[in-house]
């Protein structure tokens, strides 16, 4: 059934404490005792044993919605160790950390896991992280995305400062490494001095995969230079295509190849055994929607305003263009409200599941269709599943859905490599003997 020439869909399942929801901590089946490496290992093998290409962490460097969350490279390493092919996708953003300290990190995941890291390389979006580096503000958008690009060079930089080749081990002449196959960076930009080289060699996919998520004109430009996945949030086909489009385009135009980066947005998706039980399963959640998170939500969702003050059953108000969030979400957001009239109250109703992103709830067949048609009709190149609640939303869409994309030949049913570059047939890169 599975012809292995036959484009088929790459899945990530984009993990959170208690799902996406945001009400899902609520839910009557969800586990708030439980150890949570337990609940995430549990998932996760859920997620490897469907051969789903990854599992993805968000992060936010500050309590988030008041929900806890891991460090998600410390949380991946532990993953990687009870694993053995799924990709293991975590967040840092270039507003806070050090590209050296990045590189190393996910190189050591990409090691320990003997080649499925990726790493999704962000600008951060949340006001409040500035508060703990020292700062009242985020720099601006502008800024921060030229510190990531900078950011991307010198990490790249030094990942393929290593040949894939290096090591001899040669104890008998006492040469463990090639001469010329481990260089210096020598980096001197706007915002880092680097010297390197990483001391980290490099792991069976070449180094991590580059995740970007970001989709405003800058963001756009930046997932063209230098993604292999990009992480984005559309509810609806038509702007969907339109990114993809634009994307490709882009993509093409530097002399890359189109094929080469793979675009994925979010799914939220509520799946039942019939439409009806798959409504009752979403309005259970919603029914559990707090105002003030829900307000709360939609104000750091749009791009990091304070709503209290305005009547929540009255229109959206005009905001200004955020400089401290996702430029790309607020124009989403409001054009959800405006192409559709809601009140404030009834915007983060909307949101408050998906945050914006592709939303079906329905039988496993109704959602199989929808991500069919956004794969053939080239709005996505796979998905980044987002589960109302765990462990339930994230079992109904294992055991349900994706045995029916298997049936209709659109996903794997076995692992074909061992790789993250594998599974999302990406070229490995860098170089070898020089
Ligand atoms: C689908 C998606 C997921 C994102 N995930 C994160 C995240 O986990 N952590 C974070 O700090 N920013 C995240 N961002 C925001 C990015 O950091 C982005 O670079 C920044 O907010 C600017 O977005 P913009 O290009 O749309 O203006 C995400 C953005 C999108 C579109």
């Amino acid at each position: 059934m599975n012809a292995p020439s036959k484009r088929q869909l790459n899945i990530g399942a984009f993990l959170m404490r208690h799902g996406h929801h945001v009400a899902a901590w609520r839910h009557p089946d969800t586990d708030l005792e439980g150890n949570v490496f337990q609940v995430f290992k549990r998932q996760v093998l859920a997620a490897e044993k469907a051969c789903l290409d990854a599992v993805f962490f968000a992060d936010s460097v500050a309590l988030t919605n008041g929900v806890p969350a891991l460090e998600p490279l410390t949380l991946l390493s532990a993953l990687a160790a009870v694993t053995e092919h799924i990709g293991l996708i975590g967040t840092a953003t270039t507003t806070y950390n050090e590209p050296y300290h990045v590189a190393r990190k996910f190189a050591s995941l990409d090691a320990i896991s003997q080649g499925r890291a990726g790493w999704n390389l962000v600008t951060s979006d949340n006001a409040i992280e500035a508060q703990n580096f020292g700062r009242e503000q985020h720099v601006g958008h502008a800024e921060r995305y030229a510190r990531a690009r900078e950011f991307y060079d010198v990490v790249t930089g030094l990942w393929n400062g290593w040949d894939d080749d290096a090591a001899v081990n040669d104890k008998a002449h006492g040469q463990l490494y090639r001469p010329g196959s481990v260089r210096r960076l020598d980096h001197h930009g706007e915002h880092f001095s680097v010297a390197g080289p990483l001391n980290v060699a490099r792991s069976a996919q070449g180094h991590p995969v580059v995740v970007q998520a970001g989709s405003s004109e800058a963001g756009r430009t930046l997932a063209a230079a230098t993604a292999d996945v990009v992480f984005t949030a559309h509810p609806a086909l038509p702007s969907a295509q339109a990114f993809y489009r634009d994307i490709k385009q882009r993509v093409a135009a530097i002399g890359r190849d189109p094929d080469a980066l793979k675009i994925m947005p979010g799914l939220f998706a509520v799946v039942g055994q019939s439409e009806a039980e798959a409504q009752d399963k979403f309005a259970v959640l919603q029914e559990l929607v707090q105002p003030e998170v829900g307000l709360a939500l939609l104000g750091r969702m749009i791009g990091n305003f304070d709503l209290s003050g305005h009547d929540i059953d009255g229109p959206l108000p005009e905001l200004p263009l955020t400089n401290d969030g996702q430029r790309s979400r607020q124009q989403l957001l409001t054009n959800l409200a405006q192409g559709e009239n809601l009140t404030i109250r009834q915007l983060y109703q909307r949101i408050a599941g998906g945050r914006g992103h592709f939303t079906v709830i329905g039988t496993k067949q109704t959602v199989a269709d929808q991500m069919q048609q956004w794969f053939e009709e080239e709005a996505a190149d796979g998905f980044n599943f987002m589960a109302p609640q765990l462990p339930g939303g994230l079992d109904d869409f294992l055991q349900g859905v994706v045995p029916e994309l298997q049936r209709r030949g659109l996903f794997r049913t076995a692992y074909a490599g061992s790789t993250l570059r594998g599974h999302l047939g990406l070229p490995k890169p860098g170089r070898a003997h020089a």
